[in-house]
């Protein structure tokens, strides 16, 4: 039998995996437990790309000294959070112009209808404010990021998914009128955690001002906890744990054992939410104290940092620009195939 067919029939194929990450505020919980724990996970499973979106998030960061830091900042994070750049391929978007040049080619293929339902458009047009063309075609960026790298698997939160669904659809369009030049990706979500509840009860996010973040300083991790919104049931009446934000958020850092002690306290009442918040900040030092010790060791030395992201932008480069060479030459604008002409 064919090796790969082989390999495919015993479910050990391995994947391509990739995901990025913008550089737009301190990596939280949601990014963590959402995206970036499975991301470590997946380092192993098959060759992996991680890319930290500073193009992306130039659509709504324009304060050059603080894109800088807040891209080194990533990098620190990922790597004293677990990701092993001899491992996983790190680099910066913007190191790799061949994804612009490949955004171009999809846009051709790409449907105003298909963007103009994506969520990030849409939620700005709807508050009343104006989005400019980089957010609007922000999902065909995204599709060249996956599509530069034959991605196979996409670790994500729940948000993304729309957007991995638009890149499957250009890449479907550019297949059909091309061949078969891209390689279609598929998202990878973590049931329980793919849509972690910020301080208030919503998604966490950057945007929404809700965010634990995984690095902040403890006095003011102190404070967001001690923040995080409650309703004012009485103490004594029992609570369902799964329906409590507060609840789902230590059951993200808590041990198993823990997690199940504090479920069975909820449905027996006869508690208050400031035991639960003490609870929350104990765990969540517990299990970010590696990482924190980590990240002392290398934050430091930027020039570990930029050899990492360096290296893993020459790894990328080399996999995007063999991806581009295929789409060029697929459309037409490599004159290569041409018969009687010179290359
Ligand atoms: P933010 O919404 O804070 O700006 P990003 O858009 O930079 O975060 O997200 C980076 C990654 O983290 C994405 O894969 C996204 O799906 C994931 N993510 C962000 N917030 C959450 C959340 N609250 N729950 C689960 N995953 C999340
Ligand atoms: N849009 C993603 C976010 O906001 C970041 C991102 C950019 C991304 N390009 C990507 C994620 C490609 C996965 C794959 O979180």
């Amino acid at each position: 039998m064919h090796p790969e067919k082989s390999a495919k029939k015993q479910g050990v194929e391995t994947a391509r995996v990739l995901s990025g990450i913008q550089p737009t505020g301190r990596i939280h919980w949601g990014n963590y437990f959402g995206a970036i724990r499975q991301c470590i996970d997946l380092q192993t499973a098959g060759e992996a790309f991680y890319f930290i979106a500073d193009l992306h998030a130039l659509t709504t960061l324009h304060e050059p000294a603080r894109l800088r830091s807040l891209v080194h900042d990533a990098a620190v994070d990922l790597v004293a959070l677990g990701l092993d750049p001899e491992r996983a391929t790190l680099f910066v978007q913007s190191d790799v112009p061949e994804v612009t040049e490949l955004a171009w080619l999809l846009m051709t293929v790409t449907p105003m209808g298909l963007l103009e339902r994506c969520h990030a458009y849409k939620d700005k047009k709807v508050k009343g404010l104006t989005a400019d063309a980089g957010l609007f075609t922000y999902p065909v960026l995204m599709s060249a990021d996956i599509l530069a790298y034959d991605a196979t698997v996409v670790p994500v939160g729940e948000d993304q998914v729309q957007h991995i669904e638009v890149c499957r659809d250009l890449a479907g369009a550019f297949n059909h009128l091309y061949g078969p030049v891209f390689t279609l990706p598929k998202p990878r979500l973590v049931e329980g955690s793919a849509r972690v509840p910020g301080t208030d009860g919503q998604k966490m996010s950057k945007s929404y001002n809700n965010t634990l973040d995984i690095f902040a300083d403890p006095a003011t991790q102190k404070k967001k906890i001690g923040r995080i919104t409650t309703d004012s049931r009485p103490v004594e009446e029992p609570k369902n744990p799964e329906e409590d934000h507060l609840y789902q958020l230590y059951s993200l850092v808590a041990t198993p054992a823990d997690r199940l002690a504090m479920a069975d306290l909820y449905r027996r009442g006869g508690f208050g939410y400031g035991e639960v918040k003490k609870a929350i900040l104990e765990a969540a030092t517990n299990f970010f104290a590696a990482a924190h010790s980590r990240r002392g060791e290398i934050e430091g030395d930027a020039g570990r940092i930029e050899g990492i992201l360096a290296a893993g932008a020459l790894r990328a480069r080399a996999k995007a620009q063999e991806v581009l060479a295929r789409a060029k030459l697929a459309c037409g604008l490599t004159r290569v195939k041409m018969p009687g002409r010179p290359v």
